[in-house]
């Protein structure tokens, strides 16, 4: 891997992860991450964020910087924006090489480097707006941003190039293989990319919404020419782009999000399953977008991401041992904790001797400004009657949604 020039002081060093571990030991990654750091030269040289050493990261981030003429020992400032592992994992081997480099953080930051990797020498607390001076004329500014994604997060500016570094903020899931800049990428290889920073943000940024929202806010005042986040491309030729796409997802976790409708469903005996095609029926004559996901088939991340911006949601499952289906409640869990809020729902599922799902679903969905339609649940196969009102309450979600 070869470094990529950004500006004629600036360079991108990027390690590609391809493995069958989870991200933050949750989230598959079946089409890898990329983890980026970025070179600053002045006088002096600062390396902006680290990595953990996953894949050989540290092999390809050290060929990188080889291949324009550094070492980790060459670095005299590494500037941690955020002490997440992917990020930092790496610091107590970095150390070891590199005695002398000054590592910089937010207070709370360093905290979590004394913490995390029992250092207590050459760290420096930065504040809100300060500077750190190169020489040669370059000075990089540090923000501020916390809880993108963890509290003690600050970005880093570089006003000559207009770079920001963001970390994980502007960030996506996706190796990016030989290239890194927007501009480099198909059409398609693009709307991969797209889908996958929506499963990224989904999965690890949804929480914190209400401070991506602050944080761009911020930020809006720095004339951005370059978006330079540690996972995912370098937005070079429309940073606007990737900026409006955070903001459109941090406006889902508000609701409404996009007119279209997520159906999750699970079913033991096929029963579920029955009315649920009834209801799809009805959705579909309505002709709006929906996708679907069986549980616990398939990976909760990507059920995640397409609920997240969908308006409505279709939750189709038995009542199993007098309560809910459990793949549902595990996924009503996720959702609860990554604030899904504001959806319309309609609930539906067959029970065998006695329901049970309702009072569970109630609790679980709680605090979560859900908008429940009638929910609909009948005793073994749905009859001609079920499924006709199956059929009827699919196309009432469908019109509520079109017209929200
Ligand atoms: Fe990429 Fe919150 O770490």
């Amino acid at each position: 891997m070869k470094a990529y020039s950004i500006s004629d002081f600036i360079y991108g060093v990027h390690a590609d992860i391809e493995t069958t571990d989870l991200f933050e030991g949750i989230w598959p990654i079946p089409q890898g991450v990329s983890l980026n750091s970025y070179v600053i030269k002045g006088e002096k040289i600062a390396l902006i964020d680290l990595f953990r050493d996953w894949s050989d990261a540290s092999d390809q981030v050290a060929n990188a910087l080889a291949s324009i003429g550094l070492n980790f020992g060459s670095i005299d400032y590494l500037i941690l924006n955020h002490l997440e592992p992917d990020h930092s994992g790496w610091l107590r081997e970095f150390r070891e090489k590199n005695p002398h480099a000054e590592i910089l953080a937010t207070a709370k930051g360093i905290n979590l480097v004394k913490s995390f990797f029992n250092l207590d020498q050459g760290l420096r607390a930065v504040k809100d707006g300060e500077t750190l001076d190169l020489g040669k004329g370059k000075i990089l500014t540090f923000f501020e941003t916390p809880n993108i994604h963890w509290p003690e997060t600050m970005v880093t500016w570089e006003p000559i190039s207009g770079t920001v570094f963001s970390c994980d903020a502007f960030g996506s899931f996706g190796a990016l293989g030989d290239r890194i800049f927007d501009d480099e990428f198909t059409p398609e290889e693009l709307a991969f990319f797209e889908k996958e920073t929506l499963r990224y943000y989904a999965n690890i940024v949804s929480s914190f919404s209400v401070f991506v929202e602050r944080g761009i806010q911020k930020l809006s005042g720095l004339p951005i020419r370059v978006v330079a986040p540690s996972h995912g491309m370098v937005w070079r030729k429309k940073p606007k782009t990737i900026i409006d796409q955070y903001l459109r997802y941090a406006s889902y976790a508000k609701g409404p999000a996009e007119k279209e409708i997520t159906v999750i469903w699970g079913s033991m005996y096929g029963n579920t399953k029955q009315g649920l095609d009834a209801v799809i029926r009805g959705i579909e004559s309505q002709e709006i977008p929906y996708s679907i996901h069986r549980i616990p088939d398939e990976n909760v991340s990507w059920i995640l991401a397409d609920t997240y911006k969908s308006a409505g949601l279709v939750l189709a499952m038995p009542t199993y041992e007098y309560a809910m289906f459990p793949p549902m409640a595990y996924v009503l869990d996720i959702f609860r904790r990554k604030h899904i809020y504001g959806k319309t729902v309609l609930r539906i599922g067959s029970w065998g001797w006695v329901g049970g799902a309702k009072k569970e679903y109630e609790a679980a969905i709680e605090g979560l400004k859900w908008t429940n339609l009638d929910a609909l649940e009948w005793a073994g196969a749905p009859n001609t009657g079920d499924l006709a009102a199956l059929e009827e309450a699919g196309r009432n979600l469908a019109k509520a949604i079109k017209a929200g």
